[in-house]
C-alpha cells in the first residue's frame, strides 16, 4: 500500500511515523510547501527504521505531486492550526484554499485514492474535498471521531480508575468544542453502562472535558495536539489497508442517514478497503438526536462560510 501524507507538520510526521511503525504500508510519501521540510522529516523517520523495526520506506518532496503518483490512500493534514483561544472554525480562510488545491493535485495524480481529511475545520474540509474532487462518498473520510473518541475513552478510565483497554465509548457530531456529543449514556466497563458507577455530576463533567480535549493541550502545547491526531489517522488507514471492517466515527457525507442531508459529520462508519463501506444508524435517545442535530446546523453554518 502507498500512503501520501500531505503537510509534514507536526500532525503530518506524527501520522507518517505511526503509520510507518505500524509496518502495514509499503510506501508512505511526505508533501509539504517549505521548501526541504517534508525530505528532511523523511529521512529523520527513515533513520528511524533499524530502531523501531519497520520496513516501509518514507520519502519526502517540496510539492512534486508526481511522486504521490498511485497513492491507495492520501490523508490531507496541510494548513495552519490553531493558537490557545481560537476555535477551529476561526482557520477556514486560510486552510479552505489550501485543502481544496491539495485534494485537486492528489486526484490528478492517482485517481482511486482514498483521501483522509484531518484539517480543520475538519467537517467543512472535508466538505469542500468532496465537493472540490467529485469522489464517491466512500473515498472521503473526515478524522475527527476517532481523535475525540479516544480522549472520551481517556477521560472514562481516569474517572473510573481502570485501564483505556476496558473503556468502550464513542464521541460522534461536528469535530468542534459545542459540536461533538460524546454518548455517555452507551459508554460502557467491560459491557456494563459507565452510567452505573459515574454520578450525573462526573458524567457531565466527562462529556465537557472530551469537548474541550483539543483546546485543553493547545492551551498547554500553544499549538495543537499531533500524538492522538497521528495515531487515530493511522488507525484508519490501517483499517484500509487491511480491510479491517473496523468501526469508527468519522466524518462522512450524509444523504438522509440520521435525518441529515449534504453535510460531513462525525457518526460511526465501518471501514474497509473501500474506504467508508457502511454508515451505521444507532438508535440515538431524544438528547442524543437533538445534540447530533443542533451539531449538524453548526457545521452547515461553517459549510457557509465557504461561499463568502
Ligand atoms: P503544522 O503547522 O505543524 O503543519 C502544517 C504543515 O502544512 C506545515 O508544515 C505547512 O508548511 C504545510 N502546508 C501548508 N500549506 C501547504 C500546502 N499548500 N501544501 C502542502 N503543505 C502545506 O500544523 P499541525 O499541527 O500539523 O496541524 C495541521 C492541521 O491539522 C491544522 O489545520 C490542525 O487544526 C488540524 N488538526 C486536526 C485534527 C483533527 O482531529 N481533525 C487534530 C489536530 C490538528
Amino acid at each position: 500500500m502507498k500512503v501520501t501524507v500531505v503537510g509534514a507538520g507536526a500532525v503530518g510526521a506524527s501520522c507518517a511515523e505511526y503509520i510507518a511503525i505500524k509496518d502495514f504500508a509499503d510506501e508512505i510519501v511526505l508533501v509539504d510547501i517549505k521548501e526541504g521540510f517534508a525530505e528532511g522529516k523523511a529521512m529523520d523517520l527513515m533513520q528511524t527504521a533499524s530502531l523501531n523495526g519497520f520496513d516501509s520506506t518514507i520519502t519526502g518532496t517540496t510539492g512534486d505531486y508526481t511522486k504521490t503518483a498511485n497513492s491507495d490512500v492520501a490523508v490531507i493534514t496541510s494548513g495552519i492550526p490553531r493558537k490557545p483561544g481560537m476555535t477551529r472554525e476561526e482557520l477556514i480562510g486560510i486552510n479552505a484554499g489550501i485543502v481544496k488545491t491539495v485534494a485537486e493535485n492528489l486526484i490528478a495524480q492517482s485517481p482511486n485514492v482514498i483521501i483522509i481529511v484531518v484539517s480543520n475545520p475538519m467537517d467543512t474540509m472535508t466538505y469542500l474535498a468532496a465537493k472540490a474532487t467529485g469522489l464517491p462518498k466512500n473515498r472521503i473520510i473526515g478524522m475527527g471521531g476517532a481523535l475525540d473518541s479516544a480522549r472520551f475513552k481517556y477521560r472514562l478510565a481516569e474517572a473510573l480508575g481502570c485501564p483505556q483497554s476496558d473503556v468502550a465509548g464513542m464521541v460522534i457530531g461536528g469535530h468542534s468544542d459545542t459540536g461533538m456529543v460524546p454518548l455517555i449514556a452507551k459508554a460502557t466497563r467491560n459491557s456494563v453502562p459507565v452510567t452505573e458507577f459515574l454520578s450525573a455530576e462526573q458524567q457531565e463533567e466527562i462529556v465537557q472535558a472530551t469537548k474541550v480535549g483539543g483546546a485543553t493541550l493547545t492551551k498547554l502545547l500553544g499549538t495543537s495536539a499531533w500524538y492522538a491526531p497521528g495515531a487515530a489517522v493511522s488507525e484508519l488507514v490501517k483499517a484500509i489497508a487491511l480491510d479491517s471492517k473496523k468501526m469508527f466515527p468519522c466524518s462522512a457525507l450524509l444523504d438522509g442517514e440520521y435525518g441529515l442531508s449534504d453535510l460531513c459529520i462525525g457518526v460511526p462508519v465501518i471501514i474497509g478497503k473501500n474506504g467508508i463501506e457502511q454508515i451505521v444508524e444507532v438508535a440515538l435517545n431524544e438528547d442524543e438526536k437533538a445534540k447530533l442535530t443542533a451539531s449538524a446546523e453548526g457545521v452547515k453554518k461553517t459549510n457557509g462560510l465557504l461561499t463568502q
